[in-house]
């Protein structure tokens, strides 16, 4: 690790503290005018800290810049590797890269402040400009792609969870990968698997997540007007959020119910799917039904209008809340 890299780290740990020069040249194991000199190099990047004399550095308290050295101090697996862009094509793609050149090991992230060329489900693209957190999580290894489907109810948790603890706001999540401020989509997921080519196994599985923060409604694409939300409701307050913090919270609910996965309690307590008339977008055709329960394999089971229960999987369908939303008891 670099020395403006070990700086950093120490000093997004100690936000707001003055730390001695002498004490973090002890740390890094480099003179104090080398740390003079790291200093001087993140100030280009555009970090504030201030020196006072003879008194130290310090990192202002309002700096609140995605970086993997900001994000790794919270992690609670250290040995994932962490890479954060301003901006990359997808997160998922570079992930996936990272996966298959065993540079990303389970735990590893890459994130990234905008994406050129964000993939949604189904092959969509997925609007992905500054305003939002793009992240990926590496997971491995990865057998059975019927797991998949649980995989992506375990980061919706993961999500909303890490949200209500750091942003304040209790979201609501909407079958399978979405999840939902005031009617409005603010979080979509994606998972995907990277397959050997020659034994076709799965060998990892990449989890995409992409949140919105704040976007003013005014300026998203007509196609997503009145679609799009955010999590925040002015961009003063999203420039609050500490986004390390919300990466690396997300990260380690994610591993945590990585560890036993199954449905999560948090994912079906806050599923707002269930109870509800519900259209089902099957290719061309659509269809109604009654939305029962989410399943114990993430599936969601559903009454169709002739009686008969079906359970969906994850990408055969689309869902839309059909009438006026109310649910049915
Ligand atoms: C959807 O709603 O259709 C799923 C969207 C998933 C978007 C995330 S953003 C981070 C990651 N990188 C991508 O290219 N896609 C996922």
């Amino acid at each position: 690790m670099t020395v403006k890299s070990g700086l950093l780290e120490i000093l997004e740990q100690h936000k707001g503290e003055t730390i001695s020069g002498e004490w973090l040249a002890g740390r890094l194991g480099c003179t104090r005018a080398a740390v003079w000199k790291a200093v001087n190099a993140l100030r280009e990047d555009g970090y504030m800290i201030e020196a006072g004399a003879n008194k130290g550095y310090m990192l202002s308290a309002e700096t609140n810049r995605l970086s993997a050295e900001g994000i790794r101090p919270y992690l609670n697996c250290q040995e994932a590797s962490v890479w954060v862009y301003k901006e990359v094509d997808s997160t998922n793609r570079a992930a996936k890269q990272k996966a298959m050149d065993h540079a990303a090991s389970h735990g590893s992230v890459v994130a990234a402040s905008r994406q050129s060329a964000g993939r949604g489900r189904r092959g969509r693209s997925f609007f992905s400009p500054e305003g939002g957190l793009y992240l990926s999580v590496v997971l491995e290894p990865w057998e059975t792609l019927q797991e998949s489907l649980l995989l992506t109810t375990a980061a919706a948790a993961a999500v909303y969870e890490a949200v209500e603890k750091l942003c304040g706001v209790s979201l609501d999540i909407k079958w399978v990968n979405d999840l939902y401020r005031n009617g409005k989509k603010v979080c979509g997921i994606l998972t995907e698997a990277v397959t050997d080519f020659e034994s076709g196994s799965i060998q990892f599985a990449v989890v995409g997540i992409g949140i919105n923060l704040y976007q003013n409604p005014d300026t998203l694409p007509e196609e997503l007007k009145g679609i799009a939300g955010s999590i925040f409701e002015c961009r003063e307050e999203a420039e609050k959020a500490d986004l390390n913090r919300l990466v690396a919270e997300i990260v380690n609910n994610l591993m945590e119910e990585m560890k036993d996965l199954k449905l999560s309690p948090v994912y079906v307590a806050h599923n707002m799917i269930p109870g509800h008339e519900i259209r089902i977008l099957d290719g061309e055709r659509s269809r109604k039904a009654l939305a029962l329960e989410i399943c114990q394999d993430g599936r969601l089971l559903v009454q169709e209008e002739d009686g008969s229960r079906t359970a969906l999987s994850y990408g055969e369908v689309s869902i839309r809340l059909d009438g006026n939303g109310e649910k049915r008891e």
